[in-house]
């Protein structure tokens, strides 16, 4: 007791304080190494709780991602757990038709429209879902933008127009530097969230716009295209698409050979594969072949509602051994229909979707692919790219994790985009793929030399 006393007063012999200072040295090499092991325990334990599903995932590594808390007594306490969710992980959209409203409304002329403004002032009666103000409260961080090409463009001119549209979105991409940033990889969408931009990326919707050539489709790749959809609403000459199903008049029952090398030089290439708007035998087909998992950049639970834009029960289970993502869109022809119809569409069916598929095959192969801007109409409550935390709440009502919320934001892309790039580097050492599409003389030719 005394001699803590002395210490205290800086008092006391010269063992006395010699033995202290031992003391306290021991004290304090026993404190750090209490607060190392504690360290590792909770890293190791932290480690594994979030790596328990999918250890190859793009990895949340470097956000921080907080345990969401609502104050007390707030009005909308699922909405603020939404938000605070989507300000800690990416919100990744896989499709919006922004650049195809430029190319009706203004015949691509992108500076004759501020996209600070809120459209719905500027673009009175017509369809617009997507501004800067709207994107920023809806906490979009990602979007992959469609370069669209109707398939009335297939054997005439569908790549000019194609190379027009990406033209378009890097002319709004680069118009606001503050707002967008263009990003061609799975870490530049973590990137750029981290610095606040908005990542945009493009996909080539129809495999039309390639005009079955090989070195097209390496060139878009080069221009930073990182997702096809393999066909739009028509058949290539190497594929079907989703009508044949609606009419039972198949083509090619899927993927012709060369469908299948358009597949592998994708691979090759790093280019996500997007079965959305595919038939039912084209995505089958494609599964098989890839060895990359796929996307469905806008499509839903075909369970739910009875298109055959929307993925089928067993496609979804081979999506799952595939590893690939089902990202969910709000049309309302798509969400709404028999056996579930309803007489207005709502956000909560688009939930059921979402909820279906993360119930049939699990929380790590779905996302949210709005289709904004692309479609005419959209479920009350889901009006345009502001509402996405209001579907997030939806989810925090129906018991969603926080973890499996982020997934469905972002993750599960970005571990679908990482593995294609990690497939990417696997195939460096192959040459591209230099097949022709065969007979040739069999296509509507009349713009061909
Ligand atoms: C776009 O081009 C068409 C055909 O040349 C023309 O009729 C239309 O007025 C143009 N629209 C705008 C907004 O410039
Ligand atoms: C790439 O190759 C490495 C080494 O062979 C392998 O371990 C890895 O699983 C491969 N990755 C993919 C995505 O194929």
């Amino acid at each position: 007791m005394t001699s803590y006393k002395v210490d205290g007063m800086g008092g006391g012999s010269f063992s006395t304080i010699s033995k202290n200072r031992i003391k306290l040295a021991v004290g304090i090499v026993a404190v750090i190494i209490l607060a190392l092991v504690i360290t590792i325990i909770v890293l190791a334990a932290s480690d594994s709780n979030s790596d328990s599903v999918s250890p190859d995932r793009g990895s949340s590594a470097g956000l921080h991602t907080p345990d969401c808390v609502t104050h007390p007594g707030s009005a909308t306490p699922n909405l603020e757990i939404a938000n605070c969710v989507l300000d800690s992980y990416p919100l990744i959209d896989g499709h919006n038709d922004l650049a195809w409203q430029f190319y009706k409304n203004e015949n691509n002329s992108v500076y004759n429209i501020d996209l600070k403004h809120n459209l719905l002032e500027v673009w009175k009666g017509k369809v617009t879902h997507t501004d800067i103000p709207r994107i920023r409260k809806g906490k979009l961080s990602a979007q992959f933008w469609a370069c669209y090409v109707d398939c009335s463009s297939q054997y005439k001119d569908a790549v000019s127009k194609s190379l027009a549209q990406l033209d378009t979105i890097k002319k709004f991409v680069n118009r606001y530097p503050d707002t967008f940033t263009f990003v061609t990889s799975a870490q530049g969408i973590l990137d750029a969230f981290s610095k606040g931009k908005v990542s945009s990326l493009v996909g080539l919707e129809g495999g039309h716009s390639i005009d079955s050539s090989l070195s097209n489709l390496r060139m878009f790749y080069d221009l930073g295209v990182r997702y096809m959809t393999v066909t739009h609403s028509c058949n290539t000459p190497w594929a079907d698409n989703w009508k044949v199903d609606e009419d039972g008049n198949p083509e090619f029952n899927g993927l012709t050979e060369f469908g299948k090398i358009i597949i592998k030089e994708m691979n090759r290439l790093g280019m996500l594969i997007d079965l959305s708007h595919v038939s039912r035998d084209t995505m089958i087909d494609a599964l098989e072949v890839t060895t990359a998992p796929v996307i469905y950049s806008h499509s839903s639970a075909f369970v739910i509602c009875n298109h055959y834009r929307n993925v089928q029960d067993d496609v979804l289970q081979k999506t799952k051994q595939n590893g690939g993502v089902v990202m969910v869109n709000f049309y309302d022809k798509y969400i709404n229909c028999p056996p579930n119809n309803k007489s207005v569409a709502t956000l909560s069916q688009v939930a059921d979707h979402i909820d279906y598929i993360k119930n049939l095959i699990g929380v790590d192969y779905v996302g949210i692919g709005a289709d904004y801007d692309g479609v005419p109409t959209v479920p009350v409550g889901l009006q345009d790219v502001s509402t996405y935390p209001d579907l997030f709440a939806e989810l925090v009502k129906r018991g969603w994790s926080q973890p499996d919320l982020r997934k469905l934001a972002g993750e599960n892309l970005i571990r679908v985009f990482t593995k294609t790039e990690q497939v990417r580097d696997n195939l460096s050492y192959m040459p591209p793929y230099e097949d022709l599409l065969p007979a040739v003389e069999a296509r509507n030719t009349s713009c061909w030399s």
